[in-house]
């Protein structure tokens, strides 16, 4: 174990799922780098948990589709004296619009901020976990990593990259006290669904299918906790998981063309 107090960066800390692990990790004592586009929801964060749980809370505004933001954020990190302990790559959005629909920068923003910035992040923070002999990372997939890739959408495949490169870091840094988490949420009351532009259709959904941001957060930082891989949050999430992913992958296709309810078309 590291010594106290542990630092932790959280991307996408401004809402939903982020801001959780906001609370969850400074109740716990841990020192927080918050950061998101969102300045100043961040610094209100930042102060509020400061108040509450007394743990030095800074905050850092970038935009995670510029490719310099990774490097600036652990540079940041470093000249505060903040060494990152824990990893909460959770930034992340779904596209609106059809593949060939929506232009080359939206599409290359998208990797950038679910793909290439966690990736980058854990390679910058990972060589200080293994100097200490501790770390843990959490990479926010989806359900969607094991369900049916859903009409004209880049997002189940980047869940999917994330839900097997967690695995795969996890198998490489295990030894050196490191543990990767793929967590692995279904439906969640966040933001999400407004920037997705899909609140009306999620509204119809049924209640039994969504959760709370912080039963996510809670469930999941136990899991990392135990070093699991991966963790699928709630019943009917691990039910589903275990539902989808043995379909044939013809099958699969089928299903994940007619049955997306999101779908534009
Ligand atoms: N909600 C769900 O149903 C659900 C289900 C499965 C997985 N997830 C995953 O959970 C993660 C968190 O999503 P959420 O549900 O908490 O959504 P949310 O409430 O919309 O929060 C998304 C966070 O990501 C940040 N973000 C978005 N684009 C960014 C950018 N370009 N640069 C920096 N930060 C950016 C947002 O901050 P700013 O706008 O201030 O930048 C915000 O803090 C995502 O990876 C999502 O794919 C969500």
């Amino acid at each position: 174990m590291t010594t106290t107090p542990c630092t932790a960066l959280i991307t996408g800390a401004s809402a939903g799922i982020g801001a959780a692990f906001a609370h969850h990790l400074a109740a716990n004592g841990y020192q927080l780098l918050l950061v998101a586009r969102r300045a100043d929801r961040l610094r209100e964060l930042a102060t509020q948990l400061t108040a509450r749980h007394d743990v030095r809370c800074e905050v850092f505004a970038a935009d995670l589709t510029d490719s310099a933001a990774p490097a600036a954020i652990v540079d940041y990190a470093d000249r505060q004296g903040l060494p990152v302990d824990v990893l909460i790559n959770n930034a992340g959005l779904s596209g609106k619009t059809a593949f060939a629909d929506t232009p080359w920068n939206a599409l290359a923003g998208e990797i950038q901020l679910m793909v290439t910035a966690p990736t980058e992040l854990a390679h910058l923070v990972i060589p200080g976990m293994k100097n200490r002999h501790w770390g843990r990372i959490v990479n926010l997939s989806s359900v969607a990593a094991f369900a049916p890739p859903g009409a004209g959408l880049l997002y189940t495949g980047i869940k999917s990259y994330v839900l097997d490169t967690s695995q795969a870091l996890d198998m490489e840094l295990k030894h050196h006290g490191i543990h990767v988490t793929a967590l692995c949420p279904g439906f969640t009351r966040t933001e999400f669904h407004d920037v997705m532009g899909t609140r009306d259709k999620a509204d119809h959904l049924p209640r039994i299918l969504w959760q709370q941001p912080d039963a996510v957060v809670a469930e999941g930082w136990d899991a990392v906790m135990k070093g699991k891989p991966v963790c699928v949050p709630g019943i009917v999430n691990k039910i589903s998981a275990v539902a989808m992913k043995p379909l044939p992958v013809r099958l699969g296709y089928l299903l994940g063309k007619t049955f997306n309810p999101f779908k534009n078309s």
